[in-house]
C-alpha cells in the first residue's frame, strides 16, 4: 500500500455515504475486545458504497475484509492491513412478505429471528440467541442443532472483489456444519432472502424462550468471547472434551477457558490475541494428545499470524 493511511481514508471518504477510518483499533468492533489497528476501516450505508468500497480497493491494491458484529473473530495484535468493511445498521432493513423474509447483511441475526416469530414464521428460531448480523451468519452458516441458517435461505446478494454485483440462488449455495462456500472470501454479502413457514405463534415463542434459557443455562452470557473457539469434531464436543481434559479456568494471562463451557475462550481482563491464540493452541496441544483429534478454529483468526496447522 502507498501513502500514509490517513491519506488514503481522506481519499475514500468522500466516495462513499458511510463512514472512513485510518488506523481503526479492532478491539472495538470484536466481541472479544481484542485486536491491533486496522489501516483503513469503513461503515458503508449502502449496498452502493460497498460496490465503490471494492472498485476502490482493486484500483489502489489495497487488501479488505468484510466482518459483522465481530462475534466470531481473534484479531491479531498487528492488527489488519488493508481495508476492513463492517457492515452494520446502515445496511440493517429486514421486510417480510407472505412466507419469505428480506434481510441486510448488517441486520442482527436475533431481530430476524423475533420478527419472523412475531409474524408467525418458523424456520429461523434455532438461530434464537446466536449472536452477530445475518452477513456473518450466513458466511458461517450459523444456528445450533435446532436449525442452521442454511437450511431455509433462498437467495444471497453480494458484491465481487471486482465491484460487481450478483445473487445466488439456493442451488448455487453449499452450506454445510459451520461451513460455506463464503468462507473463501472474494466476495461481500449485502442481503440475503428466506423462505419461512407458517406456524402458531404461541409455539415459536416457546421454543424461543426454551432455546433462550437453554443457552443463558449452558454458557457464558456475559464477558467477552467469540462464542465456541472450535468446531466440533465429528459425533463430539468440543466443550465436552475439553472439560473432561481438565483444561477449564486453564488460563494464559487474561485468556481464560471458560468454567461454563469449555469451547468457550474468554478475555477476562486485557488479554492479547497473542495471550488467546497460546491459550487455544495449548488446548489443542492437550486435546490432540489425550484424544488423538485436531480441533479446528470455529473462530476465524484474522491479520497477521503465525500459520496454525
Ligand atoms: N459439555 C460439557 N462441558 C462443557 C460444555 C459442553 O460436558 O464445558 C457437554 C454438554 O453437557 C453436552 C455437550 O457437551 O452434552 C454439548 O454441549 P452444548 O449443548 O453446549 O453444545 P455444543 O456442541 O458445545 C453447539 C454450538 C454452539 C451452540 C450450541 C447449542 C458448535 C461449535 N457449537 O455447542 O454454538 O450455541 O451447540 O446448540 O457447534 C457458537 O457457534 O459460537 C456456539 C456457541
Amino acid at each position: 500500500m502507498t501513502g500514509s493511511h490517513k491519506a488514503l481514508a481522506d481519499e475514500l471518504r468522500p466516495k462513499i455515504k458511510g463512514i472512513v477510518r485510518a488506523d481503526e483499533p479492532m478491539s472495538r468492533h470484536a466481541s472479544l475486545g481484542i485486536g491491533g489497528p486496522a489501516d483503513l476501516y469503513a461503515e458503508p450505508a449502502c449496498e452502493d458504497d460497498v460496490i465503490v468500497l471494492l472498485r476502490e480497493s482493486a484500483r489502489l491494491g489495497l487488501p479488505w475484509f468484510p466482518m459483522g458484529d465481530g462475534q466470531n473473530l481473534l484479531v491479531s495484535d498487528k492488527g489488519v492491513r488493508g481495508l476492513v468493511i463492517r457492515l452494520g445498521k446502515p445496511m440493517s432493513h429486514i421486510r417480510i412478505t407472505d412466507t419469505r423474509m428480506v434481510a441486510g447483511a448488517g441486520a442482527k441475526l436475533t431481530k430476524a429471528v423475533d420478527m419472523a416469530v412475531q409474524h408467525s414464521l418458523g424456520g429461523l428460531e434455532g438461530a434464537t440467541g446466536v449472536p452477530g448480523t445475518i452477513g456473518g451468519a450466513v458466511v458461517m452458516n450459523a444456528g445450533t442443532r435446532a436449525g442452521y441458517i442454511g437450511d431455509v435461505i433462498q437467495r444471497v446478494r453480494l458484491v465481487n472483489s471486482d465491484g460487481s454485483s450478483r445473487e445466488l440462488t439456493r442451488a448455487e449455495l453449499e452450506f454445510s456444519y459451520r461451513t460455506t462456500g463464503f468462507q473463501s472470501g472474494g466476495c461481500i454479502i449485502t442481503e440475503a432472502e428466506f423462505e419461512l413457514r407458517p406456524g402458531d405463534k404461541r409455539e415459536l415463542l416457546a421454543i424461543v424462550e426454551r432455546l433462550r434459557r437453554s443457552r443463558a443455562t449452558t454458557q457464558p452470557v456475559i464477558g467477552k468471547s467469540a462464542g465456541c473457539m472450535f468446531k466440533n469434531p465429528p459425533d463430539q464436543h468440543a466443550g465436552y472434551l475439553i472439560e473432561e481434559a481438565g483444561l477449564k479456568g486453564m488460563r494464559v494471562g487474561d485468556a481464560e477457558v471458560s468454567d461454563k463451557h469449555g469451547n468457550f475462550l474468554m478475555n477476562v481482563g486485557s488479554a492479547t490475541a497473542e495471550q488467546m491464540l497460546a491459550l487455544a493452541e495449548r488446548v489443542r496441544g492437550i486435546v490432540k494428545e489425550r484424544y488423538g483429534l485436531a480441533l479446528e478454529y470455529e473462530v476465524r483468526l484474522v491479520g497477521d499470524w503465525p500459520k496454525v496447522e
